[in-house]
């Protein structure tokens, strides 16, 4: 038998054989690859006599022809074959059970932020937000609270240097600051976030949330600020009436400035929001200070206005009946299931605002 009639029979021989993808190339490379028997044999074909040669060529010729036509069949069986494993394997169970799934609850601090915005956007305020970290300038001095002013002691400041120039803001008038550097007057902004002071029991925790706001044009005046907090307190309590006493209160960032109390009642063991002989304090404000306005750069004699900042903590608790401060931050899941809300939670006043 010829040289290549053996090729031929030897590797017809393998192609019929159970092989895998990896095989199949291989036999092609031996076969048909730079120095594959087949080429190698098609290269014999120059130093042949030519009698022999046109005999040698077509037989050539149809031996390539014959296994080429195998691989090429074979890389298609092997083709369908894995399609079919595949199909066999990764069948999908339409009568399995679903998988248990648990949907998350939204935080009741999370979902008063979500209302308040929504509640101040209607009467065009618009969110900022400031770091966690903040230093001591924002948070104080450009608050016209200077070294050794006792509002510093009185905050309780988490520091974060021996220096003293970074630290935990102890509330969120350091956006006051912020905003305005950032751009020009007018601003009528809220800022609601996270705010720290060393100071843990039930009724306060290291770690709460406040709302700031803060409202500057040309002439803004106290009304303006007892009008805006009149009509967030109604809609956040969805409530028509609503006691309110402003109390004369000091602020260095304010003058003058108010402590506000809404009016409560007890009924069968529950708060009730808005009537009632009870006072409870929920907001400190006032007119932003002059020095506040020049330390930012902006004439006091031509822009003025009011800034607050409420606690959201204690509305959260107010609005919703939770009465332990602390269990909001101990992620307690079974808390968070019963107090949470689902995320299609809408409150009736919710107007579609999220952050
Ligand atoms: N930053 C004050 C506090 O945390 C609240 C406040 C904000 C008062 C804005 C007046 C104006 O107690």
């Amino acid at each position: 038998m010829s040289d290549i009639k053996k090729i031929k029979d030897e590797y017809l021989d393998k192609l019929s054989g159970d092989i895998n993808i990896e095989n199949l190339n291989q036999i092609k490379t031996e076969l048909f690859g730079k120095n594959g028997s087949i080429s190698n044999s098609f290269k014999k074909l120059g130093s042949m006599p030519s009698d022999d040669r046109k005999k040698f060529a077509s037989d050539l010729n149809s031996i390539k022809e014959e296994l080429q036509e195998k691989i090429n069949l074979k890389f298609q069986e092997i083709e369908i074959k894995e399609i079919n494993s595949k199909l066999e394997n990764e069948k999908v169970d339409v009568t399995l059970p679903e998988r248990d799934t648990q949907q998350g609850k939204i935080h009741p601090v999370s979902q008063v932020i979500d209302e308040i915005s929504s509640i101040f956007s209607e009467i065009g305020f618009s969110v900022e937000e400031g770091p966690d970290v903040e230093n001591e300038n924002y948070n104080f001095t450009a608050l016209n609270t200077p070294d050794n002013h006792p509002a510093r002691d009185m905050h309780d400041t988490f520091y974060l240097d021996n220096k003293k120039e970074l630290l935990l803001r102890t509330h969120t008038s350091p956006v006051q600051v912020r905003t305005m550097l950032k751009s020009k007057p007018p601003f009528k902004i809220i800022a609601p976030g996270r705010t720290y002071r060393s100071d843990s029991d039930q009724t306060h925790s290291p770690m709460f949330h406040q709302v700031e706001g803060l409202h500057i044009d040309n002439d803004i005046n106290m009304g303006h600020l007892k009008g805006c907090l009149n009509y967030f307190i109604k809609e956040f309590f969805e409530v028509d009436k609503i006691r309110m006493r402003f109390r004369p209160s000091h602020f260095p960032f304010t003058e003058p400035s108010a402590e506000v109390d809404i009016g409560y009642e007890m009924k069968d063991g529950k708060i009730v929001i808005g009537e009632g002989d009870r006072w409870l304090e929920i907001l400190g404000c006032g007119m932003v200070h002059p020095n506040v306005l020049k330390n930012v750069n902006i004439n006091p004699d031509k822009y003025q206005g009011y800034a607050f900042g409420i606690g959201i903590d204690r509305l959260a608790m107010l609005k919703y009946g939770i009465n332990d401060l602390r269990a909001f931050f101990e992620t307690d899941l079974r808390w968070l299931n019963h107090f949470g809300f689902d995320p299609l939670d809408v409150p009736s006043n919710y107007r579609g605002l999220s952050r």
